[in-house]
């Protein structure tokens, strides 16, 4: 039995948000231990990936929600993750729901969550961020960034300038985030007026402070909600998307749900979000959402897609996740004969269905 199964069979019986705490204490204080003792995987210099002006040095993300305050920066950027994703940050510090409010659904290999944007605030987490020394800083850092709960809906736009100036200088790329399902009315800000108001309100400090911007987007949204944010990527010149967020299924509870039980509809959104930016190279999709092998990042690369990000199968697979993905690349640049990641993804129509070598 591997480490990782070991660990996950003591800690699937204690309250996953105490679990989570206690791991996040334990990674803040010994990163290079327990890297070391967790790691199974190495990324090399052919898995780097280049895109909207990012460098990945991988092509699996960490997805925004697990270190929201970058407590842990330097024992996640050992492991082998192409980018690490903090956040997401509020303005002011906010305790979150009530607990209990995150849940397994052990059967699915699926997480409901209901947080609610619990994070220690602007101030701190950039105080986290530059505690941590550059060295042990993932190469690519995301920053995710989200109103306050009290901040009325016409006001965010003030929130996410507010964010946007604090975190500007000192991460790689930025997420505007409206698609969480956890703070009431947030998802409302997804409709093109509101997304056009909070971006135009960032036009002059993306100028004087340029940085890659994306939008994250809730699986939930219906066609004519998905172009809204395609024409924003467009006429507001983001670097990218962000698809999806985590999708809602009352009956399962309130809150939402992530892992294998939003893998469909979160791969139908990737889906259609590529074709619609077929003709508009510059604007990425990071893919997020149930992805949870190395089959779902071949299936995205065959339709265009380059980056992807985990939160949920890293929980249940952990490290041995990362190993198979860097597995998989090794044995796909073989049957490809492609010298490196990059090379092997401009032809991406060609690519064969099978990656095995
Ligand atoms: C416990 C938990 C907390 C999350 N918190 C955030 C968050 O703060 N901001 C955000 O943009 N996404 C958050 N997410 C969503 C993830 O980033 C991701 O989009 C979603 O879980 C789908 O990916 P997955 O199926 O790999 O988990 C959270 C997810 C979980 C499970």
């Amino acid at each position: 039995m591997s480490i990782y199964n070991l660990f996950r069979s003591l800690a699937f019986k204690i309250d996953p948000e105490f679990v989570h705490e206690l791991s996040m204490g334990s990674f803040k204080v010994l990163p290079s231990a327990l890297a070391g003792l967790f790691n199974s995987a190495s990324l090399k210099p052919q898995h780097q990936l280049d895109f909207a002006g990012l460098k990945w040095t991988g092509p699996l993300g960490l997805a925004a929600g697990l270190d929201k305050n970058a407590v842990a920066l330097s024992f996640f950027s050992k492991l082998a993750f192409g980018a690490v994703e903090i956040g997401t940050v509020t303005p002011k510090p906010q305790s979150g729901n009530p607990k209990p409010r995150l849940f397994r659904l052990k059967e699915d290999q699926s997480l409901l969550n209901r947080m609610g944007f619990n994070n220690q605030g602007m101030n701190k987490v950039l105080e986290n961020i530059l505690m941590t020394s550059e060295s042990d800083r993932p190469i690519c850092l995301g920053v995710n960034l989200g109103k306050n709960k009290v901040t009325p809906a016409n006001e965010a736009p003030v929130d996410y300038f507010k964010l946007y100036e604090k975190f500007a200088d000192h991460c790689d790329y930025m997420v505007v985030n409206v698609s969480s399902p956890n703070t009431p009315g947030l998802r409302d800000l997804q409709q093109e007026s509101a997304l056009a108001e909070i971006f135009e309100s960032l036009a002059s400090i993306r100028q004087s402070k340029p940085s890659p911007l994306f939008l994250k987007v809730a699986p939930d949204l219906p066609e004519d909600g998905l172009d809204s944010c395609v024409n924003i990527a467009k006429k507001f010149n983001l670097s990218g998307l962000i698809a999806t967020n985590t999708t809602i299924m009352p009956e399962i509870g309130q809150g939402g749900v992530s892992g294998q039980l939003l893998a469909q509809k979160s791969k139908e959104v990737r889906r259609y979000l590529l074709e619609q930016l077929a003709e508009t190279p510059d604007i990425a999709l990071i893919g997020v959402g149930g992805v949870s092998s190395f089959d779902d990042l071949w299936e995205f690369w065959r339709l265009g897609g380059k980056a992807m990000q985990v939160y949920t199968s890293f929980i249940y697979q952990g490290p041995e996740l990362l190993k198979g993905v860097c597995d998989g690349i090794d044995q796909a640049l073989v049957k490809t004969g492609a010298r490196n990641l990059n090379e092997m993804l401009v032809d991406y129509k060609n690519l064969p269905s099978d990656w095995r070598s």
